[in-house]
């Protein structure tokens, strides 16, 4: 299972790289904003600042709607850097946007899907990523798990190449959950991802462990 983060923040991803598990970056216009990343200028660098800290792909999100619009904004930001995979929302626009990328070679992350066949006209129309947005579904008591299962299901009945990131992670059980459904990637802050670090057991292991060692000596 790949990781990404889910940030805009520079130091949470140069965390999550120190870190040696971070495989990718994945932000949108809400991200950016909250870093306080505004102009069309800053937001080009802050992808390139962004794709030289970490390894992996890092997806940047268009914010036109329209054909034409789309296909503008997101050659100009896939040319920013080879790392950069352009987000396009799952609209019908997006959708005839995400097959001219596809015949094109430039790759793709279709965002905001909340439906399996939403999954499924993505992957017909050729996107590389498809991020079903977990948390969300789940803040209005409908199963997000359960859609994530149903892609995993579709998709492999007709070995269609796009990658099921996972997105919109709250907490460490929706990666472990994810990981056991087979998604193929996960993206979530910084918070969920080091808290997969953490068990009381280890911390009493290890505090005996160095207070023995310390009689020893
Ligand atoms: O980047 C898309 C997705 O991960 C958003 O998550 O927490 O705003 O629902 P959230």
């Amino acid at each position: 299972m790949k990781f990404f983060i889910d940030t805009a923040n520079l130091d949470q991803i140069k965390e999550a790289q120190n870190l040696g598990i971070l495989d990718g970056v994945t932000t949108n216009p809400s991200l950016m904003a909250k870093e306080g990343i505004h102009g069309e200028d800053r937001v080009r660098q802050h992808y390139v600042d962004i794709c030289e800290i970490v390894d992996g792909d890092v997806s940047a999100e268009v914010i036109s709607t329209d054909f034409e619009g789309i296909v503008t904004e997101g050659e100009s930001l896939a040319a920013l850097h080879e790392q950069i995979v352009v987000k396009v929302p799952m609209i019908k626009e997006g959708v005839k946007a995400i097959k001219y990328f596809s015949d094109k070679g430039i790759r793709t992350n279709c965002t905001l899907i909340f439906s399996a066949g939403q999954a499924l006209l993505a992957a017909k129309a050729g996107a590389s990523y498809i991020s079903p947005f977990l948390g969300r579904l789940d803040d209005i008591s409908t199963d997000g798990l359960n859609l994530i299962e149903e892609i995993r299901t579709i998709y492999d009945n007709y070995l269609f190449d796009t990658e099921i990131l996972a997105a919109s992670i709250r907490h460490p059980m929706h990666i472990i959950d994810c990981a056991k459904i087979g998604a193929d990637i996960m993206t979530g802050p910084l918070s969920a991802i080091t808290a997969l670090l953490n068990h009381p057991l280890t911390d009493i292991g290890l505090e005996k462990f160095l207070a023995d060692h310390a009689k020893n000596k």
